[in-house]
Formats: structure tokens, sequence, C-alpha cells
């Protein structure tokens, strides 16, 4: 969810109005992929990095997501959401924290659309602490590092429970993948889109999902291999991992 500092600098605003703008799209653009029937939805939300960025902006950034949890979750328990947080969660602040887990809480029964919020979130960060944990559990000797595979790390990733996304969107136009699900996006379809974050719209999201359908996926293989009726026995081992 890219472009929010920059939808904010175009109305002559501060960058903090392009947040708050950006939580209406988060509404949209949650809403949409429910009824879409799309059954994960990750959001970048605030990364490692943006930790550094000036106090004043952590800090509005903070209040703008307790404020739009309490907002939301009603709304989330109607559509069946459930929510569901990746990231370093022990860097949030007491009262944002105890909110997202209060908001978890509440959604835990949802039915419907998984909603990954990726806060406080980058991929090496989630790699190094799988590396650790798997570098654990050699040492006490629960592991046997000759038989680590890729299912290894996989499982040990925050995650595990879930599929990988089929589809990555990128708003605000900039080609970079910055520290997000990157072992996870091994094969996804990228699509960047050129409108800020705040400005995206359902009609968009929806053009994009249509694009994507139309997208040949081979997995490294040949068009004709994948053609094949067999197909999936030789590829995307971990479709649908519900957790
Ligand atoms: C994305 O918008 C929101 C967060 C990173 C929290 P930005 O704040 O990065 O907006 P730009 O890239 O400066 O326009
Ligand atoms: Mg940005």
């Amino acid at each position: 969810m890219d472009g929010n500092g920059r939808w904010a600098k175009s109305h002559g605003m501060e960058r903090s109005a392009g947040h708050l703008e950006g939580v209406n799209t988060v509404h949209t653009i949650t809403q949409a992929a429910g009824e879409l029937g799309v059954k994960y939805l990750t959001l970048y939300a605030f990364s490692t990095e943006n930790w550094n960025r000036p106090q004043a902006e952590v800090d509005s950034l903070l209040n703008l997501i307790t404020y739009a949890l309490e907002k939301e979750t009603p709304g989330l328990i109607e559509n069946n959401v459930k929510l569901l947080i990746i990231g370093d969660v022990d860097r949030m602040p007491a009262e944002a924290r105890a909110r997202l887990d209060r908001s978890m809480e509440a959604t835990a029964n949802g039915t419907g659309l998984r909603l990954i919020v990726a806060f406080s979130y980058s991929s090496r960060w989630e790699i190094t602490r799988a590396c650790a944990k798997i570098a654990e559990e050699a040492a006490k000797g629960e592991l046997d590092p000759a038989t680590i595979t890729d299912e290894t790390v996989r499982e040990h990733l925050a995650t595990a429970p879930y599929p990988d996304p089929d589809l990555l969107i990128r708003t605000g136009g900039d080609f970079r993948v910055s520290n997000f699900l990157l072992w996870q996006i091994a094969y996804s379809e990228i699509f960047v889109s050129p409108t800020f974050w705040p400005d995206f719209t359902r009609e968009e999201f929806e053009a994009i999902i249509d694009n994507f359908r139309g997208r040949e996926r081979r997995f490294g293989l040949t068009s004709e291999q994948i053609n094949h009726t067999l197909w999936k026995d030789l590829i995307n081992p971990q479709c649908e991992r519900v957790p």
C-alpha cells in the first residue's frame, strides 16, 4: 500500500492525512476482496524499516492503526473476516498491541476472508528468525540438518499457515519489492499500479484481478506441461493450506 505521502503532498496536505485517507482504501479493498471470493488478502501496513521514519510519523501511524482497528472491527466481524498478523509485534507499544489482540480475538471465528496485516514486518526479519529457529532445533537434536528442505524453511516462516500469494499488487508506481514476502512471492504474479494508495479503487482492483486471470503461470515449466491435466501434481504442492 504505497503512495500515501505523495498523495498528501499532491493535495497540499501533511503525510499523516495521506495515511488517514489510505484507511478508507483499506476498507474498500478488504470489502471488495471478500465479495470477490479472495481467500487471503495480505496488506503491507508497516515495515521494519518504517520504524526509522520521523518519530511523529511513526506515532501517527501507530495511532492510526489503533483507530482503524477500533472503527473497522465490527464490520470485519459482520463480514466474517478473520484478522491475522505477521510481523515483530513485540515492538508495538502496549496500547496498539492490546487493540490488535482484541480485534484478532473478536474475529477469530471468521470463516471468510483471511485478512493478514503485515505490521512491523520485513522479509529479512522473518527469514532470519526462521534460520534461528531451525538452528536452535538442530542444536537441541530435534532436527537433523541433513533433512532440511525448502519445506522446513517454509514451516518456520510467519506465513507458515497460509498459501503463497498468487498475485502481488504494488500501488504508487515503484518497481521494487521492499522486503515484502521475498520467499513467498517466488512465483507470484506481480502488478505495479501507478495509482497512489488513497486513490486506488475497487474498479482498478477488479481490473488487475481480470488481468491476472489472463496470465499463464508456468512455475518454471513449459506451456505444454502446464496444459497437461497432471500439471497440478508437478507444481505448487502447497496450494490451499487453511489454518
Ligand atoms: C505507504 O505510503 C504507507 C506506509 C509505508 C505506512 P508512504 O508513506 O510510503 O507514501 P510515499 O511512498 O511517501 O508516497
Ligand atoms: Mg512509500
